[in-house]
């Protein structure tokens, strides 16, 4: 099993003060920034676009993880690999070729992730595992943070999981939504490696005591 990492996602940051908060969450431990774009389409809310993260870029010394709640994908998806995103990761229904938008990532230097909703399957994977470098299962329905956990993914995380191993590829695992300290170990013991925690992390006075806890408990 790869090293684990901690992707807090700014949607529960402050965002008056974006630049700090990427600042002071690296600072108590962050692997990774989990920077969610909503659209107000595809999702029902609004967040932020590629300026923003490419005005953060400078702030983060580890990886931005880019998750695109929009629809359609490929122009921002483009844009935020210019913007200095490491990754950038769509959900396969938002968009009409999900093989060439993964084609167009890459073609910017950047990782490609594939999201699937809690409803949806995996069978997507049968035929451009190839050319993923993440994928991410929601374990809350998209669009907002601060929601339960659905436990139904720690099924779908097993199966991709499975997926993963059976590739021998070098491929993320992440889960997103309502990972709180009290569950992270599950979520880990059905096979994920990579952790988004939004409303956990940034809802609390001390992100440093919130990621020191979670690693204890994935330890
Ligand atoms: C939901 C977002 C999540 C969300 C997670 O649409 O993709 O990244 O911020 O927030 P919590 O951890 O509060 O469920
Ligand atoms: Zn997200």
């Amino acid at each position: 099993m790869k090293t684990h990492r901690i992707a807090p996602s700014l949607l529960s940051a402050d965002f008056a003060r974006l630049g700090e908060e990427v600042r002071t969450v690296i600072e108590a431990g962050a692997d990774w920034i989990h920077f969610d774009v909503m659209d107000n389409h595809y999702v029902p809310n609004l967040t932020f676009g590629p300026m923003v993260c490419q005005a953060l870029r400078k702030h983060s010394t580890v990886p931005i993880d880019v998750h695109l709640m929009v629809q359609p994908v490929d122009a921002l998806a483009q844009a935020f690999a210019k913007a200095g995103a490491d990754l950038v990761s769509f959900h396969p229904d938002a968009t009409h070729h999900v093989d060439r938008t993964l084609q167009l990532i890459h073609g910017e230097g950047c990782k490609a992730g594939l999201v699937f909703n809690p409803a949806e399957p995996l069978d997507v994977l049968d035929w451009v595992l190839d050319k993923v470098d993440l994928i991410l299962i929601m374990s809350v329905n998209p669009g907002f943070g601060g929601q339960s956990f659905i436990d139904s993914a720690l099924r779908k995380v097993e199966r991709a999981r499975k997926l993963i191993d059976a590739s021998g590829r070098d491929i993320r695992l992440e889960v997103d939504g309502g990972i709180k300290v009290d569950n992270i170990r599950r979520v880990a013991d059905a096979g994920a490696d990579t952790f988004v925690a939004g409303s956990a992390i940034f809802g609390q006075p001390d992100y440093k005591a919130v990621i020191e806890a979670m690693r204890r408990a994935l330890a």
